[in-house]
């Protein structure tokens, strides 16, 4: 079954054709550069760039996959959840290409995507297993009991790890993204000279809270400007690392251990981290998980994972019609 799939929820116009776990073509537009001026996305200007780019990518997706839109059986697209104005591109451009072409119209979630990422990476992985998923707008862990069965585990209670490293690491004066400058950067750790709040929800030992983290590290700064105080940046740097990792490690192994999983996943932006990375395969390898990362090409938002998971939500019984509209916010479980 070839899929033509198209995301467009934050700041990357992307589109693919994918037939089952095999990618023909993946092209990716991103708008990283527009919005690195802002120091973050700005939904409008993500949403023109969507208008403007999203015709030749998928025209390109399609040069590339080598295939003709009739020889295609699906259009596949990301619905929810993200930038409103931004999906809804994507939403309004599949629903007149699969009307116009006579084709099913697959609504792919837009987290579940990271997860189908595996799929093409790792042939030999198959549910049931935990996953992690850090991004930039969302830490959660999730019990992946089947391509299209998910169970809510843990989530965060306000920002997303991704977020807590890029402002951060923006307060530090680091270009945007932040969370990949502060992990090159960081040095060794010192949580006697830099003391920072752990991360904790109490009586929630699954899930996730940053937003005090990241204003102790505001405010650490801006207090150190008044006084003309030089902070050491690497240290401190390191300091949120280590904080942020610290909390992510513990509630994943709580989690694997309590609901006896064996097979843990990491997914999203945020995995690529080095210290995760690393501290994880450790902590497996001495609890005994098998622990899978991302493959770093699909990493980042793409449209060959919508189209990998479209695969499955199709033979689930997902199907959209001329009536599918995009939404903000949507939880992974939601059917
Ligand atoms: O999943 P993703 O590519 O996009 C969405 O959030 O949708 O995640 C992006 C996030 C950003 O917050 C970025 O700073 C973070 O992943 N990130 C990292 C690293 N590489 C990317 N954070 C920490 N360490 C990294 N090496």
């Amino acid at each position: 079954m070839k899929i033509l799939a198209i995301e467009s929820s934050c700041d990357e116009t992307a589109a693919a054709v994918v037939e089952g776990r095999r990618v023909l073509s993946n092209v990716i537009d991103t708008q990283i550069r527009e919005h690195q001026v802002y120091g973050g996305v700005v939904p409008e200007i993500a949403s023109r760039r969507h208008t403007e780019h999203i015709a030749q990518v998928v025209e390109e997706a399609i040069k590339r996959a080598g295939v003709s839109y009739t020889a295609l059986d699906a259009v596949a697209v990301t619905f929810a959840p993200g930038l409103i104005g931004a999906l809804l591109v994507g939403v309004n451009f599949a629903k007149g290409l699969a009307l116009s072409l006579n084709l099913p119209l697959i609504p792919v979630h837009h987290l579940r995507s990271p997860i189908a990422a595996y799929y093409i990476a790792h042939q030999e992985l198959k549910p049931p297993f935990l996953c992690l998923m850090v991004s930039g707008g969302n830490t959660l862990l999730v019990e992946v009991q089947d391509y299209t069965k998910f169970r809510l585990v843990g989530r965060t209670r306000d920002d997303a790890a991704g977020e807590c490293f890029d402002k951060t690491a923006r307060a530090m004066g680091l270009p945007y993204p932040g969370g990949v400058h502060l992990d090159q950067i960081a040095t060794l750790p010192d949580p006697k000279r830099y003391p920072l709040p752990k991360p904790a929800v109490e009586g929630e030992p699954y899930d996730f809270s940053f937003s005090g983290l990241k204003t102790a590290v505001v405010n650490r700064l801006h207090k150190a400007a008044q006084k003309g105080e030089e902070i050491d940046i690497p240290v401190l740097a390191a300091t949120v690392r280590q904080t942020v990792c610290d909390v992510l490690i513990s509630h994943t192994l709580k989690a694997a251990q309590d609901f006896s999983h064996k097979t843990i996943v990491l997914a999203g932006g945020v995995s690529a981290n080095s210290e995760l990375r690393a501290r994880m395969e450790k902590a497996c390898e001495q609890a005994g998980y098998r622990l899978f990362y991302p493959p770093l090409d699909l990493c980042g938002d793409n449209a060959a994972m919508v189209g990998a998971q479209a695969a499955f939500e199709y033979a689930d019984g997902n199907h959209a019609d001329i009536s599918l509209n995009a939404t903000a916010t949507l939880a992974i479980d939601y059917r």
